[in-house]
């Protein structure tokens, strides 16, 4: 009985020990566990990632839609206290139809009154290669209307645990007709080097 329980222990390690197919890092409690046991003699390392961010807010196929607004937003010249909750796609390309590399969830609001600029509360969900099932938090300032934009990066899960960073945001193609929008995003990640 007693080796069948040591034999099941290690089978239960085994599994949290190789990432699943696909997923570029094991996730679960026991992962979690084994990566903190790592972390003292973890090294820190920087990654860069770069990709375009489909900011598609009307037409057929919107991907954020309006949540709520407050009594004063109508009357708002920078639509002060509107919220927003949105699902957009992240590509290789500013080419829509080029290849996904996650999604950006989460919520924007209007939270500025002298000039158009959104609270950002955004998830970076990336599905490929080693990044695959990671995130990466984003809360910051979005004067969207800047050339650049500077958010930081607060924290992130898989891959990205216990992350910290810069996002910088450049709008790439804005259609002032239908607010669709394309935008660069080009991050600078400070995180720990275990898998
Ligand atoms: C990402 O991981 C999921 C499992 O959560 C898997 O279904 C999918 O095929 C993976 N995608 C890639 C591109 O590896
Ligand atoms: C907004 O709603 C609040 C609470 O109902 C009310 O006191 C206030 O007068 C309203 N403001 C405007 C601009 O309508
Ligand atoms: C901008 O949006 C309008 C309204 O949806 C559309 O008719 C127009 O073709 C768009 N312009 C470009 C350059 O895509």
């Amino acid at each position: 009985m007693a080796k069948a329980g040591i034999v099941v222990l290690l089978f239960t390690v085994l599994v949290a020990a190789t990432p699943p197919a696909g997923l570029g890092v094991s996730f679960g409690p026991k992962a979690v566990d084994k990566w903190f046991k790592h972390l003292p003699h973890a090294k820190e390392k920087i990654t860069k990632l770069h990709f375009y961010y489909q900011d598609i807010v009307s037409g057929k196929n919107p991907t954020a839609y309006q949540i709520a607004q407050s009594n004063f937003t109508a009357k708002s010249p920078t639509n002060f206290g509107a919220l927003s909750v949105m699902d957009h796609l992240l590509t290789e390309t500013p080419d829509p139809n080029s290849a996904v590399v996650g999604r950006g969830q989460g919520t924007y609001g209007f939270a500025a009154l002298d000039e158009v600029g959104l609270l950002m509360t955004l998830n970076f969900f990336f599905t490929q290669g080693k990044y695959n099932g990671s995130t990466l938090s984003v809360l910051g300032r979005n004067a969207y209307l800047n050339k650049y934009r500077e958010m930081p990066i607060v924290g992130g899960t898989g891959v990205f645990r216990l992350a910290r960073g810069i996002a910088t945001a450049q709008t790439n193609y804005f259609n002032v007709t239908s607010s669709n929008g394309i935008v660069e995003y080009n991050l600078v990640v400070l995180h720990y080097d275990i898998k």
